[in-house]
């Protein structure tokens, strides 16, 4: 009797999809009907075939940066092993969801907050249609034309299929992709071989690059959480990092992913992005006080460079306010000061308030309201 339980499980736990089977950690399973099978068009069920979908600690989420709490430890990273040699070849393939670069071991992070060092493991992209949204994490409610998931795995673990089910097994690098006026010549290296991977399933090779150019100038600023992978089986052993600078890529490059792949039933491969999910009791950290001028990203509904400025200036207005207020007050209470003593003495000439000029306080005419409009 026991004896049969046990070989029940044993032959249900092999049933299980592995962990390598979601584009979010490896590579993918097999297409067509079965339990490894899963698509964005029916997000709703992923949690009735993969428990962890239904959890309180999933990606991706919204940032809502003014609940964002500064944590100073959230050092910058450390990339090694990045800047790949044209001779080392990687392979690049439509997995039915996605674009996955495999990465060799060899490509690592450490430091940004993470108590080990994290071994790259593949990197794959996320977007939308014609211009839509494509991101899967959100900030403050505002969503990006796509996002870059860099996977690595806890250098602890053999590898990524192990790690994956592990609590601090996973740490993913985020970045956002917006529409900017230049050709971004890194991503020209996958996208140019888009027409080689066309059909679900297909593999190209592709010369070796420095990947580090697929992410932000700027590493030092980010938000952390703890979270899941964004696709099935949505394992919660992910620790996030979303970078505060986007990636610019041309219109005419982000027309180009999205109009590629050819993924199940021989339909575009398009809007692969799950919806944010609750944050239940999580925090979302920040690496950062204030935005940096230079990395705060505009949203990809205003002209690009209006948006950056605004932020930028609104900034600036804050900090005047506080000194000028500061300087207000202090200037006020001297008056008064002064104002008593000289009533108090009969023969000494009134001091007229009304004349007493009052510090101009700036106010900023474009308020929280543009702010988080804006955003
Ligand atoms: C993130 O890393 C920390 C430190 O290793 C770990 O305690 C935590 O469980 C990790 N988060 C997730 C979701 O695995
Ligand atoms: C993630 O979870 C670990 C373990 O519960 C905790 O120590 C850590 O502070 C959490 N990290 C964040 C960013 O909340
Ligand atoms: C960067 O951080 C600033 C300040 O929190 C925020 O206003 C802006 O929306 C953030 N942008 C991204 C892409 O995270
Ligand atoms: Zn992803």
């Amino acid at each position: 009797m026991r004896f049969w339980t046990w070989w029940l499980l044993a032959l249900l736990l092999q049933a299980l999809p592995p962990a390598g089977a979601s584009e979010d950690s490896s590579t993918a399973g097999p297409p067509g009907p079965g339990p490894r099978h899963w698509s964005y068009a029916d997000k709703a069920q992923w949690a009735s075939n993969f428990p962890d979908c239904g959890g309180s600690m999933q990606s991706p989420i919204n940032i809502e940066t003014s609940t964002t709490l500064f944590a100073p430890q959230l050092k910058p990273f450390q990339l090694s092993g990045y800047n790949l040699p044209p001779e080392e070849t990687l392979s690049l393939q439509n997995n039915g969801h996605t674009i996955v670069l495999g990465l060799p071991a060899n490509v690592s992070i450490s430091g940004g907050g993470l108590p080990e060092a994290y071994l790259a493991a593949q990197l794959h992209l996320h977007w939308g249609s014609q211009g839509g949204p494509g991101s899967e994490h959100t900030v403050d409610g505002h969503h990006f034309a796509g996002e870059i998931h860099v996977v690595h795995y806890n250098s602890r673990f053999g590898g990524i299929k192990e790690a994956a089910r592990e609590p601090g097994g996973l740490a993913v690098l985020a970045a956002f992709l917006q529409a900017g006026s230049e050709e971004n010549e890194a991503y020209q290296h996958i996208l140019e071989s888009l027409d080689e991977v066309h059909e679900e399933g297909e593999e190209a090779s592709i010369a070796g690059f420095d990947i580090a150019k697929l992410l932000p100038d700027n590493l030092h600023f980010y938000f952390r959480y703890n979270g899941s992978l964004t696709t099935p089986p949505c394992y919660q052993t992910v620790n996030w990092t979303i970078f505060n600078q986007t990636v610019l890529l041309s219109q005419g490059q982000i027309s180009v992913l999205e109009e590629s792949l050819l993924g199940d039933e021989e339909e575009l491969i398009q809007g692969n992005f799950r919806l944010p999910q609750s944050l239940h009791d999580r925090r979302v950290l920040a690496s950062f006080l204030m935005p940096p001028t230079a990395a705060a990203a505009p949203p990809a509904a205003e002209p690009p460079d209006g948006g950056k400025q605004e932020s930028a200036s609104l900034l600036t207005g804050e900090l005047l306010a506080i000194v000028f207020g500061g300087l207000f007050v202090v200037t006020a209470v001297a008056f008064l000061l002064y104002a008593r003593k000289h009533r108090q003495r009969p023969d000494a000439p009134a001091a007229k308030p009304s004349r007493i000029y009052l510090p101009a306080t700036p106010e900023e005419p474009t308020g929280e309201g543009d702010a988080s409009q804006a955003s």
